[in-house]
């Protein structure tokens, strides 16, 4: 059979790329592997997919070229997603810093992507694996576990890795080597990180507003301890940006200057530890100032022991041997390279007809709706050139 469009891959991207193509009057198939369509939309945002950000430019993506994603995010931007769920009559809301969430569930995304495609006259095939792409005299052929089809142009829309067990796959990296395009190191994201050295396990569970910085870039929001490591919105944030070889810096008194409180109180006799419990949660303060339950009064401290103990809240150095990996993580950093794509159509620069969209791309946002916004955007891109 044939088609104007295959797009393998029925979550955002793909089902939004695939509800405008078919508008356009394009005849689409959609592909997707599991029974369902959309199955990580409905997981996301806690069930209430986070479906955007008010506040989205190129800054908030990770990428190994930070321009690319310029064009498609300001051709299709967070407004235009709105006004499509407004005109679903779909609720929705502000959590914090410009995230929108559905008030009721992300079910009603993808019944509304799925309403699109068929106002659009989508094909869509669920249960449906890809066997093999192949690509001769400018046809795409898709052999599957339910017959071949054919089309001038494929959109790959796979997604990352990360969730294995609802159905993410390698295929679209594959496909991308088979055709020649190269693929920047994958890893996994948006994910809690593992200690180096030895944990810190008798404060798991406990939360500390803190600025965490990564690399040269910082967020302000929640940390939280595991049993292993550190979550929280501010460490998964960061991970988008940590490499192993660095330490991550946690300035768990954001909004004070330890060194100013210090010695604004040199003459206290508390103990130091005390004096930070009346900022910090007073376990996190016991175990990073009085690990081994010798601590000083302020008074008895010299210049260098308060400046350590400053130094000790403010700027915590925490190196990191390892992510929680995939099965924890909400996106996949890396993927294929922008290099070969068209910033505009994201078609393969060296093959004509074959298009890359949503998170296989080398375009990683950052928490907080940044990703399905790739997702539309990149998929909007695509629909427009096909
Ligand atoms: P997506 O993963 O949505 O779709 C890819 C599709 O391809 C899947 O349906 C898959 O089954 C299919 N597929 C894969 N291999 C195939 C094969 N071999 N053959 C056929 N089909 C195949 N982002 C955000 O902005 N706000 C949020 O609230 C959240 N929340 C969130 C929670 C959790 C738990 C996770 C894991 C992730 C998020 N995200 C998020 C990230 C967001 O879900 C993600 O970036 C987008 O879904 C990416 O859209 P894609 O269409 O590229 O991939």
């Amino acid at each position: 059979m044939t088609f104007d469009a295959i797009i393998i891959g029925g979550g955002a991207a793909g089902m939004f790329c695939a509800g405008l193509a078919g508008k356009r009057g394009r005849r689409v198939l959609v592909i997707e592997r599991n029974a369902q369509v959309g199955r990580k939309i409905l997981i996301s945002g806690g069930g209430r997919c986070n479906f955007t950000n008010l506040n989205v430019t190129s800054e908030n993506f990770v990428s190994a070229n930070p321009h690319f994603a310029k064009s498609a995010l300001a051709r299709y931007t967070p407004q235009d997603f709105i006004d499509l769920v407004r005109r679903y009559n779909t609720p929705f809301y502000e959590k914090k810093l410009g995230q929108l969430f559905c008030r009721e569930s992300s079910k009603q995304i993808v019944s509304m992507l799925t309403a699109e495609c068929d106002a659009g006259r989508v094909r869509v095939l669920t249960g449906c694996s890809v066997e093999s792409v192949r690509h001769s005299n400018e046809t795409f052929v898709v052999k599957t576990s339910q017959g071949s089809f054919e089309s001038g142009r494929l959109i790959v829309a796979t997604g990352g890795l990360s969730f294995s067990k609802i159905g993410a796959t390698d295929l679209g990296y594959r496909i991308a080597r088979q055709f020649g395009l190269s693929i920047v190191k994958t890893r996994p994201s948006l994910v809690p990180l593992v200690f180096a050295g030895e944990g810190f396990r008798e404060l798991a569970g406990v939360s500390v507003d803190s600025l965490v910085t990564a690399n040269g870039t910082s967020f302000r929001e929640n940390i939280l301890f595991t049993h292993r490591g550190l979550s929280g919105p501010a460490i998964l944030q960061a991970s988008n940006y940590w490499e192993q070889s660095e330490p991550v810096h946690i300035d768990l008194l954001p909004g004070h200057d330890a060194s100013v409180l210090l010695t604004a109180d040199r003459s206290s006799r508390k103990r130091v530890d005390n004096f930070f419990s009346e900022f910090l949660p007073a376990k996190v303060a016991e175990r990073l100032l009085n690990p081994g339950g010798d601590a000083k009064p302020i008074a008895k401290m010299n210049d260098n022991e308060v400046d350590a103990a400053a130094a000790a809240v403010a700027d915590w150095s925490v190196k990191f041997r390892d992510t929680e990996g995939y099965d924890k993580a909400e996106v996949t950093l890396g993927g294929v390279s922008t290099d070969d794509l068209s910033s505009k159509t994201m078609e393969a620069k060296g093959v004509s007809g074959l298009h890359f969209i949503g998170e296989v791309v080398d375009v990683t946002g950052w928490l907080g709706g940044y990703n399905f916004q790739w997702a539309w955007a990149s998929g909007a891109a695509a629909a427009e050139s096909v």
